[in-house]
């Protein structure tokens, strides 16, 4: 299972300010763009404030796994109930362990991989059919590969986990962030590939896709 960080974050590292991003919502969409095609398919972990801070009408972020970490999954699981639907291929996945989530992803993928249909239903979700017979069914998401979609807590704790960091840079020095992207000079991340591209009337900001790889996780699962 390969590990990828995704984020965008301004020439300072910082990525936002008051539980929200440091441009507007709609003045970056090829960053937007991107998100979606790169992670569609894929199961996205966040931290419980990210999930908050996408409005309501956008989550779960749709045909992904969305999977939320807090470490009070009651209180948040009751918060949440409007959009919380655990029979739905896609309700959420709350967990309150990082590592353990990984790991079980891990498991999962390696099913996947090699066809282990037992450990593939341990995330089978529960429909009814349309004569109304219920069943089982494995998951349709692409577990080989997983997003970390922030935020800033998430990122810098799934750091030493990960393969990729997928980033775009916002050309601009916002004011006032409060969360910021870790920094991951010294840990063995080499950039494979830029792409940059002036603003225009979809980006209001010029911008930059940086993909970063490392061969092994500072901590292998
Ligand atoms: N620019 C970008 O690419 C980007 C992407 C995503 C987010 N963001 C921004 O980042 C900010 C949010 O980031 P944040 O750092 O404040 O919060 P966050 O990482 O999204 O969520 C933090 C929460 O996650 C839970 N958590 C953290 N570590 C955990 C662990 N080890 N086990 C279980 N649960 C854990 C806790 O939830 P409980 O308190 O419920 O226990 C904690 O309060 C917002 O401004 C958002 O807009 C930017």
């Amino acid at each position: 299972m390969k590990i990828h960080l995704i984020a965008a974050a301004d020439t300072a590292r910082a990525i936002g300010r008051d539980n929200d991003l440091l441009w507007g919502p709609r003045s970056q969409q090829a960053d937007m763009k991107r998100f979606k095609e790169l992670t569609m398919g894929h199961p996205v972990v966040m931290g419980r404030k990210t999930w908050e801070s996408i409005p309501k009408k956008f989550r779960p972020l749709p045909g992904r796994k969305n999977i939320v970490l807090t470490r009070d999954v009651d209180k948040f699981g009751s918060s949440s109930a409007a959009s919380y639907s655990p029979d739905a291929q896609d309700g959420i996945w709350m967990f309150s362990d990082l590592k353990k989530l990984l790991s079980w992803l891990k498991e999962i993928s390696d099913a996947y991989s090699s066809g282990d249909t037992e450990k593939m239903l341990e995330t089978a979700w529960i429909y009814t059919s349309k004569d109304g017979v219920a069943g089982k069914k494995p998951m349709e998401y692409d577990f080989s590969k997983i997003f970390i979609i922030g935020g800033s807590q998430i990122y810098e704790q799934a750091l030493k986990y990960a393969h990729q960091i997928d980033l775009t840079i916002i050309q601009h020095v916002f004011e006032d962030p409060d969360v910021h992207f870790p920094y991951f000079g010294m840990d063995n991340f080499y950039e494979t590939s830029v792409e940059t591209f002036p603003s225009d009337n979809r980006n209001k900001y010029p911008y930059s896709f940086h993909t970063y790889e490392r061969q092994n996780a500072e901590e292998e699962l």
